[in-house]
């Protein structure tokens, strides 16, 4: 992989990467579309990161469709998989860890501990073994999103970080690999997500401003649903995820909910306006 992407910025072509864990929806196929708009060659990775899963987590159920996941990539343009295998990644002699101090311990990393250390463990690896100019990643992980920004701004990593958009099923569900896990009523249930952050959206463009006002509407919603079990409702900042009482520049409204045993995140993202300007636009 550090030969053809080597080869690839020798000819100053401008490279992309998206990184995944494959079971591959159409949410990473919008990363594809976005990177191949600004980059060619376009290379895509699967690899399923047994460091960012907890003891009690789905790393041995996390599905895997590889066969069907490279047609998806040949169909969508990419031009090269990167695919290692877990002993490559990791071999017996590995010890260096990339740990973003802070960040990685709040909400996801609060409920997942060791979570984020997998991840931009990970990231930093595929980073500097591709060189891409750009990486893609999906804003339904803000917060990952978030710190792998952090970690390159940090480290001084010559790779941007593009965050791009939610795909939602028609529904408002957020496409996400662990959707397979939802037998039929709880697919149905899962909506609820959707729901609650669309009323957080019609208050917010009311004017309602209190995050306390807000989050309670959302709770109320999410307990609307008999299957719905809450781990956090949370509104936060955009820059270091800390929790805000006021809604009044940049941030998110996160949620993470199990439906069943299948846990579940979603967010309404604040964004801001023109500089200076206190304006916010709501996008779910
Ligand atoms: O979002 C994911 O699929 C994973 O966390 C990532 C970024 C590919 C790292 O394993």
């Amino acid at each position: 992989m550090k030969e053809v992407a080597r080869q690839a910025r020798a000819g100053g072509r401008i490279v992309g990467l998206v990184p995944t864990m494959g079971a591959l929806h159409a949410g990473h196929t919008s990363l594809i579309v976005r990177a191949k708009r600004e980059c060619s060659p376009v290379i895509a990775s699967i690899f399923v990161n047994p460091k960012q899963f907890g003891p009690n987590e789905d790393f041995a159920k996390y599905p895997r469709t590889f066969e069907s996941d490279c047609e998806k990539l040949k169909q969508a343009g990419v031009d090269a998989l990167f695919a290692p295998e877990a002993a490559e990644v990791y071999p017996k002699s590995f010890s260096t860890y990339v740990h973003v101090e802070g960040l990685s311990e709040r909400l996801e990393g609060r409920s997942r501990p060791g979570h984020f250390r997998g991840v931009t463990t990970v990231v930093m690896k595929l980073l500097q073994i591709v060189q891409p100019h750009r990486a893609y990643f999906g804003r339904k992980d803000a917060q990952q999103a978030r710190l792998i920004s952090q970690m390159a701004r940090d480290l001084n990593l010559d790779s941007e970080i593009v965050v791009c958009p939610i795909v939602r099923e028609p529904d408002g569900l957020a496409l996400s690999s662990r959707n397979l896990y939802l037998n039929p009523e709880e697919r149905k249930a899962a909506t609820v997500l959707y729901q609650s952050l669309e009323l957080a959206k019609k208050e917010l463009e009311a004017g309602e401003r209190d995050a306390l006002h807000l989050q309670s509407g959302v709770r109320r919603k999410l307990a609307s649903e008999r299957l719905a079990v809450v781990d956090y409702v949370e509104i936060v900042n955009a820059e270091d995820f800390e929790p805000v009482a006021r809604v009044s520049k940049a941030g998110y409204v996160l949620l993470a909910v199990f439906i069943g045993k299948t846990r579940l995140i979603d967010n309404l993202y604040l964004e801001p306006g023109s500089p200076g300007s206190d304006e916010l636009a709501f996008h779910l």
